[in-house]
């Protein structure tokens, strides 16, 4: 931890990745682990363009469900710990897999969402995407003004990452001097292959996570514990 705060005190550019265990805290499931969202569910059945063609219907209840689930979270001391650490350093980008908004509402301000919002929906027909915070809709699946079918403002599996957003966490990495991965089992692509971006381009790597993951022997240093007191004690 000391070697990781005298990193993190040097460094003028900062960059890290978020993923599902930075929200556990907040009462948020994860997808991978023994509570799992994908130990219940199969993703090909609720989160591919695949399967919302098949039954819009079903889709959009898990989708309200996790909706609803959201609306009762806050954050956590993690979230807030990443808020505080973008005020004090001069380059930081905040890059996240999760669309739960909880970086949002901490106040971090840049916040690149490389897997879209949960709070945002899009039109099929007309393309518009549009802020939403009500739960449950009152028909599903819901449709917009134009008539067409809402579906969520989230990249599914299969669907390519929004390329400006990619764009700019790939720069992000790579300028970065140093590269907090924190709470993501670092499986999906390309958000994964972040950190690896980083390391080869001369950052040092930290990854904060309960457990260890594919990642933690390519890393500089690896912190074992949850990010909601970790992430506090790091910028103490
Ligand atoms: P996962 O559920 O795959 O991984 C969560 C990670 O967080 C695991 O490595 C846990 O060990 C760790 N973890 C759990 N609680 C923690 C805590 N309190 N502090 C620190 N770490 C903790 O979630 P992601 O890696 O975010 O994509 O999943 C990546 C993507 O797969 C998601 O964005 C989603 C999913 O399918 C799409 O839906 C496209």
């Amino acid at each position: 931890m000391d070697a990781v705060r005298e990193w993190l005190r040097q460094a003028n550019s900062v960059a890290v990745l978020t993923g599902a265990g930075v929200s556990a805290e907040s009462g948020v499931p994860t997808f991978r682990g023994n509570n799992g969202l994908w130990k219940q569910r199969r993703a090909e059945d609720l989160a591919t363009p695949g399967a919302f063609a098949r039954n819009p219907e079903l889709v959009w209840e898990w989708y309200d469900w996790r909706r609803s689930v959201l609306a009762e979270a806050n954050p956590n001391p993690g979230h807030y710990a990443l808020a505080e650490l973008e005020k004090r350093v001069s380059n930081f980008t905040l890059i996240t897999q999760n669309i739960d908004g909880l970086h949002e509402l901490a106040g971090s301000r840049n916040v690149l969402r490389l897997h879209g919002s949960m709070w945002r929906v899009r039109c099929l027909a007309c393309e518009q995407e549009r802020f939403v915070r009500r739960i449950p809709f009152p028909t599903i699946p819901p449709k917009c003004e134009c008539g067409g079918t809402l579906r969520p403002g989230v990249v599914w599996f299969g669907e390519a990452l929004p390329q400006d957003v990619w764009q700019a966490a790939e720069n992000a990495a790579r300028s970065a001097e140093l590269f907090l991965v924190i709470g993501t089992s670092a499986v999906v692509y390309p958000a994964a292959g972040l950190a690896q971006i980083a390391k080869s381009s001369g950052a040092r790597v930290v990854e904060i996570n309960i457990a260890e993951t594919n990642l933690s022997d390519q890393i500089d240093q690896f912190l074992q514990g949850p990010s909601g007191e970790l992430l506090p004690q790091l910028i103490a």
